[in-house]
């Protein structure tokens, strides 16, 4: 147990940080999202150019500008939407794992894990205020959004899952453990965002201080899973977390991905539809997308974004603790065969993955 409990002594320096930014959290979040005006939003965009749905693709170049905008925010909301989900379903695990370690390990790391709690409820709410305003500016509904994001439930499978093997082992260890790869995703797109020449400066402020807070959760999930892993004292115990990190992180992705599913099509299609494009024409645009019957290759931006990903999860692999040459070759076998195309990017084009400068809160 002491062991334990000094390998968790990084979350101290988390709550230090954390301690002066929840203080901070309706300047940083509410306030800039209630000064969001989708009436005066001119041509700002919401998204990358090059990352939203369908760049490129002739379904887009057929749309006049002011769809092209249009498309470029609901894909914000469709992102955003699910981020807000995702983080409210982070938040039922969050506080599950701070009871247990209330109960069994230091209150200290207990406190850390509910103050991510306390920062992403504000979080959400910055981000519900944000995308209701969007979808009034277009009149639309966050229940028509809803309707279209057919991906959502999953938010609910991945909680009760995580909540069975937490059950089962007496931690949360797995679920950081995977959120790491949730985590490394969704900063792809963030700092993507934050770069983006026309964004709103509202929504700007917003996902800075979003990636500011995220980089910390980040941190969390990284060392947890390193922690988590030392601790498991059998080889089968640390292969098979390895083994669902692995299949997890290949299944994770921005823009088109060999292991679409269905759910991701449903969302694709019906955002298209919501711009006005009819279903079939919207559904035959998607599956030349997905084929890369148009665009063999992602625009410079995506590619970029894939490569980063793909070597943010390679090097974590690398330093995992405890696990063997086969496992580790394994697994960097099953992300690199999902992303095949990030691969081929860096060796026969020298894609090089996105680098981000660092951020702070004053502008
Ligand atoms: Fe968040
Ligand atoms: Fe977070």
């Amino acid at each position: 147990m002491a062991t334990a409990l000094a390998s968790y002594d990084f979350t101290r320096r988390l709550k230090t940080v954390s301690d002066k930014d929840v203080n901070e959290l309706e300047e940083n979040f509410l306030e800039p999202a209630r000064a969001f005006d989708a009436s005066k939003l001119g041509d700002h965009r919401l998204f990358p150019w090059e990352m939203t749905w369908f760049y490129g693709e002739p379904v887009w170049d057929a749309l006049p500008e002011d769809k092209k905008l249009m498309l470029n925010r609901l894909t914000f909301c469709q992102s955003y939407l699910p981020t807000a989900v995702a983080e409210a379903a982070t938040n039922t695990l969050n506080f599950a794992a701070a009871l247990e370690t209330f109960i069994k390990d230091d209150p200290e790391v207990a406190h850390y894990m509910a103050r991510e709690v306390v920062e992403e409820t504000m979080h959400i709410q910055a981000f519900f205020l944000i995308i209701r305003k969007v979808l009034d500016h277009y009149g639309l509904t966050l229940d028509e959004l809803r309707a279209a994001n057919v991906s959502l439930p999953m938010a609910t499978r991945f909680v009760q899952a995580h909540a069975l093997v937490g059950w089962l082992r007496g931690d949360f260890d797995y679920y950081y453990f995977t959120r790491f790869a949730l985590n490394v995703n969704q900063k792809t797109v963030e700092r993507c965002t934050i770069d983006e020449p026309q964004m709103d400066p509202c929504v700007k402020l917003i996902l800075k201080n979003h990636a500011i807070d995220e980089a910390r959760h980040m941190q969390m999930s990284r060392g947890t899973g390193k922690v988590a892993l030392s601790r498991m004292k059998s080889a089968f115990a640390r292969n098979v977390a390895c083994f669902g990190f692995a299949h997890f992180a290949a299944n994770i992705f921005i823009g088109r991905h060999k292991k679409d599913s269905r759910l991701t099509k449903g969302t694709r299609v019906r955002t298209l539809e919501l711009c006005g494009v009819p279903r079939a024409e919207a559904e035959r645009a998607y599956l030349a997308w997905r084929d890369r019957v148009n665009q063999p290759e992602d625009p410079p931006l995506v590619q970029a974004g894939r490569v980063y990903y793909l070597k943010q999860m390679i090097s974590y692999v690398d330093e995992l603790p405890g696990v063997g040459p086969r496992m580790k070759a394994y697994m960097r076998r099953v992300i690199e065969g999902a992303y095949d195309d990030a691969v081929l990017a860096m060796q026969r084009r020298g894609t090089k993955p996105l680098e981000f400068a660092d951020l702070s809160r004053v502008a």
